[in-house]
């Protein structure tokens, strides 16, 4: 699978260029939400598309105006292989200046769910159990409608993603919501 073998070996990378909770939260999230679907998806390679959710914002918190570019020099100095670099920058594809389009389910799925969990991972927060485990779809629905709620997460992104994967907006929110559950479950 490449220089980067293990899942600890790519968290020790995010950790070095993310010292906010919140981002490594979100990687980790990204992570085990993108496991969820490669277990149907692509079971031989599950670790693969764990660590492309892990790492996908590396640059991020230091390099926010060159997201997606400088992360190609972060990993490649990691020793990040490349198929794993092309995954990681084309969630950025129209939003950066990266080049590298979704063209493996892999990446369309990560460019689908990474803003989606950002609005599910906000409106557990909302909630008195602070968990998704007791989220039912149709409230992860209502707050994607409401636009104001977590306003940085781009709904027509998430449109577009769902249409790449050929899935109805249900059932990608569905999808993802049992990701994140899954990844709660076996905390
Ligand atoms: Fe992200």
């Amino acid at each position: 699978m490449g220089r980067i073998s293990t899942y600890e070996e790519a968290y020790e990378i995010l950790k070095e260029y993310n010292k906010e909770e919140f981002h490594l939260v979100h990687g980790k999230t990204v992570g085990e939400v993108m496991a969820y679907f490669a277990k149907e998806r692509d079971p031989e390679n599950v670790e693969f598309w764990r660590i492309v959710g892990l790492l996908h914002d590396v640059d991020f918190e230091m390099y926010p105006e060159e997201h997606c570019v400088k992360a190609v020099e972060i990993l490649e100095k990691n020793d990040v292989d490349e198929e794993m670099i092309y995954a990681i920058t084309s969630h950025g594809f129209g939003m950066t200046e990266t080049p590298n389009e979704p063209k493996k389910e892999m990446e369309k799925v990560l460019y689908a769910v990474d803003e989606l969990t950002g609005i599910i991972g906000a409106a557990a927060l909302m909630r008195p159990s602070k968990s998704t485990l007791d989220m039912e779809l149709k409230s992860v629905k209502k707050k994607f409608k409401d636009k104001k709620f977590a306003a940085g997460c781009d709904r027509e992104v998430i449109k577009k993603g769902a249409e790449n994967l050929g899935m109805s907006m249900d059932d990608l929110m569905a999808e993802t919501l049992k990701g994140m559950q899954e990844m709660e479950e076996n905390a």
